[in-house]
């Protein structure tokens, strides 16, 4: 049963992806309306500057600078909230899902900081709330997970969620240059976030784990519980010794479940790859995610994580499921019950590691190192040394068996006291998924 007059979209934020919506909308209207089983209207937009130059032609009429009154307006359907942030658009959110409208938002840092009291009203009004833009852009991972996969259990999600950081790292590989170069390169590309920290440092590819984890397991994890790095201290060095061993390195997601024990893990850090996995040939500003379901087993989705017309595609799959959502009075899905899941404790946690470290290049510190490690119950795979500009010095670089973060932990706290240390060790974790929550 469609909407008389049809189903009437507000837009908040014309941006680059606002006005990416807006145009596909618009160009393709007349088969999204079948797929949506009726009508809809383009009915209003809220921008900042009422008369700057835009790519798509909008009534005047149909323009405002205040996205409350979106946000209010009885008439409207679906919010589309595009305006980024987490202040303005939290209060915009709020005031749609009170009002009882579905909100189509792309907002990964909102959803990762308020998801949570955000769904919880939307429940209590009757509303919706779709993201399928707020992880990996083009990628329909929400749909995936929440649809196609929806009789299975996750024990294992992982993968690259952040362009910027897959850019820079393939670029370091491919070239032999610095990050400090490549970097540059990427700002003047218009790839680096305006508060770099968000790609350099992790935590836009962490936002989207916390947003996957909901989805997969029923829990927001938040932040501050979670390991999240960033790839500012990963060298070239480090990117070759890896080709050495077979590894490329990637940020990678990662996000596990133990349905034994009743625990889950997530984080973000830089990781070894094997370079024979599909993750491991995902270059460029591309985003993968691997999900193993226990039912369906491992598949991958691979593509464009961010952009104009690749983040549109999914916040207009977002509009037209909502749209045959309201046209059906279909309620909000329940959350899945999490109430017994516990965030694991480093003990829990099983990885083998790649450890490189900058000693005294003397007789014995290469047994030192391994007796301290040896002592934490951690075993080595292989070790590769190369001298260090002529200082006496030596990079050592050392890959290990599985053991848990907490032996690791314990290891680096002593290592980093040891007297033929000339540098805090710097770990990378190695993505081979033999480790398990334990
Ligand atoms: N800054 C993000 C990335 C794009 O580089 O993947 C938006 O999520």
């Amino acid at each position: 049963m469609s909407k008389a007059g049809g189903i009437r979209i507000g837009v908040v934020g014309l941006g680059t992806v606002g006005q990416g919506v807006w145009k596909h909308l618009r160009a393709r209207q007349p088969e999204l309306e079948l797929h949506m089983g009726g009508k809809f209207v383009l009915a209003r937009a809220a921008v900042r500057h009422l008369d700057k130059k835009r790519s798509v032609r909008i009534p005047a009429k149909a323009l405002t600078d205040d996205p409350m009154s979106i946000a209010c307006d009885p008439e409207i359907d679906i919010l589309c909230e595009l305006m980024g942030g987490t202040r303005e658009a939290l209060a915009v959110t709020k005031a749609a899902l009170k009002a009882g409208k579905t909100v189509v938002t792309a907002n990964k840092a909102l959803l990762c900081e308020h998801g949570e009291e955000l769904f919880a009203l939307a429940r209590q009004n009757g509303a919706h709330i779709y993201f399928e833009a707020s992880v990996a852009g083009g990628i329909p991972i929400i749909k995936a997970l929440r649809e196609g996969l929806v009789v299975n259990h996750f024990p294992l999600i992982y993968g690259i969620l952040n362009g910027t950081c897959n850019y820079i790292l393939t670029r370091m590989e491919r070239e032999g240059q610095s990050f400090e170069a490549i970097l540059e390169d990427a700002r003047k590309l218009g790839y680096v976030e305006a508060d770099e920290s968000l790609d350099l440092d992790g935590w836009d590819a962490a936002h989207k784990a916390v947003i996957i984890a909901y989805l997969a397991h029923g829990k927001w994890i938040p932040l501050k519980k979670m390991p999240v790095e960033g790839i500012r201290d990963v060298t070239l060095e480090d990117i070759q010794w890896a080709q050495r061993l077979g590894f490329k390195i990637k940020l990678l997601a990662l996000i596990l479940r133990d349905f034994k024990n009743g625990h889950v893990f997530a984080s973000v850090q830089p990781a070894l790859v094997p370079g024979d996995m599909v993750l491991g040939n995902v270059d460029g500003v591309f985003n993968a995610i691997s999900v193993t379901g226990d039912i369906v087993g491992e598949s991958v989705y691979i593509g464009r994580g961010a952009g104009q017309d690749a983040t549109a595609s999914a916040v207009i799959s977002d509009i037209i499921d909502a749209g045959t959502t309201i046209s059906h009075g279909i309620r909000p899905e329940e959350p899945l019950n999490c109430a017994d899941l516990k965030l694991a404790k480093p003990e829990d946690v099983y990885r083998s590691f790649y450890v490189r470290l900058s000693v005294k290049d003397r007789p014995g510190v290469l047994a030192e190192v391994a007796g301290i490690l040896a002592e934490e119950g951690i075993s080595i795979e292989s070790v590769l040394q190369r001298p260090n500009g002529g200082q006496g010095l030596a990079n050592l670089v050392l890959t290990t068996h599985v053991c848990t973060e907490a032996a690791m932990a314990a290891a680096v706290a002593r290592l980093k006291r040891h007297k033929s240390l000339n540098r805090k060790p710097f770990l990378l974790r190695i993505a081979d998924f033999a480790q398990r929550l334990g």
